[in-house]
């Protein structure tokens, strides 16, 4: 089971199509055919969108996107064209608006892992790959891999996992040619962002990019590098050998499966709300993850 407790109705906006309500993300497009990307202060656990928002989330993650792109600019263009909250649309759009190209999206989610955790872990303990890619022996949960591997998965239908795919399976999709700039632009930018991110004191353990075409051009679309896109783990607590605590998310899932929260997480039951202290400490760390990366105070 996954999803919403209860699917949020979208705004309506004079000039504006909506096309879709994601977990959390909400999508329309302009009379331009330009998309455009709304970033709610919704929150996913255990393949939940919780019943409480985290207040300001949106606009935090869709800031350090922004900044992300601008860091990145020079391994590959993105698709941003502005921030600008369209005519018509609430107020509380600005800060959590981006105005996109549209692209011809390339079917592929490009991950790159420079640790074990998540779906790789899974697949190592059973193989010893991932993604069918050989690893050493020896590694454990959260470990360093000897070298970052590009891990593709295919989009599943909504509320089901991406299903990882072999390099060569990715490449029978999209050709071998786009399959080998996926592989290579995905690898330099993870490599980019983890230097950046363990200055500031954080592993960058692995992300997920989108790319899709701009006429031949490929460019880098969807969010990038924040903390619902990507594994970020505080440098400082890095223990491999046990789940590795997430930066963001650690007080939540803390807390949901504390005895407090009454909670099945295999059941088939929705989480209960957040209390008002998680809600408050979990937004404290959207925004220090913001700081610390950017190095630009919030307020
Ligand atoms: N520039 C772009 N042009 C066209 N499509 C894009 C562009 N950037 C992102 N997308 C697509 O927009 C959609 C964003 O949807 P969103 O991430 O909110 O929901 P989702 O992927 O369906 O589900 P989830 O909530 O699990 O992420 C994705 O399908 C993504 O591939
Ligand atoms: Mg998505």
């Amino acid at each position: 089971m996954s999803g919403f407790v209860e699917k949020p109705e979208p705004v309506e906006v004079p000039g504006l199509a909506h096309l879709h309500t994601g977990k959390v993300r909400d999508l329309y497009r302009n009379a331009a055919g330009d998309l455009i990307m709304v970033a709610s202060d919704r929150m996913s656990a255990y393949d939940w969108v919780l019943p409480t928002e985290i207040p300001d989330k949106g606009r935090v993650l869709t800031q350090l996107s922004l900044w992300w792109f601008e860091q990145l600019a020079d391994l590959a263009p993105h698709h941003v064209l502005s921030t600008d909250v369209p005519a018509g649309a609430p107020a509380d759009w600005a800060g959590r608006t981006l105005v996109c190209k549209s692209l011809r999206m390339v079917p592929v989610e490009c991950v790159a892992r420079g640790y074990l955790a998540g779906s790789g872990l899974v697949e190592y303990r059973r193989s010893r790959t991932v993604c069918g890619l050989a690893l050493p022996e020896g590694l454990t949960d959260g470990s360093e891999l000897p070298a970052p591997i590009f891990t593709p998965a295919t989009k599943a239908a909504v509320g089901d996992h991406d299903e990882n795919v072999s390099y060569e399976e990715a490449a029978r999709q999209v050709g071998a040619d786009v399959a080998g700039q996926l592989r290579e632009t995905t690898l330099a930018l993870y490599g980019r962002a983890r230097d950046i991110a363990r200055e500031r004191g954080l592993i960058l353990a692995d992300t997920k990019f989108e790319f899709g075409f701009d006429g031949q051009v490929l460019t880098l679309a969807d969010e990038v590098l924040t903390p619902d896109s990507s594994r970020f783990w505080p440098a400082d607590q890095w223990e491999p050998g046990r789940a590795q605590p997430s930066f963001d998310k650690q007080f939540v899932r803390d807390w949901l499966t504390s005895p407090a929260a009454a909670w099945d997480r295999t059941g088939e039951l929705p989480p209960p709300a957040l209390p008002q202290e998680i809600v408050e400490r979990t937004r404290a760390k959207y925004i220090e993850a913001y700081e610390r990366l950017t190095g630009i105070s919030w307020s």
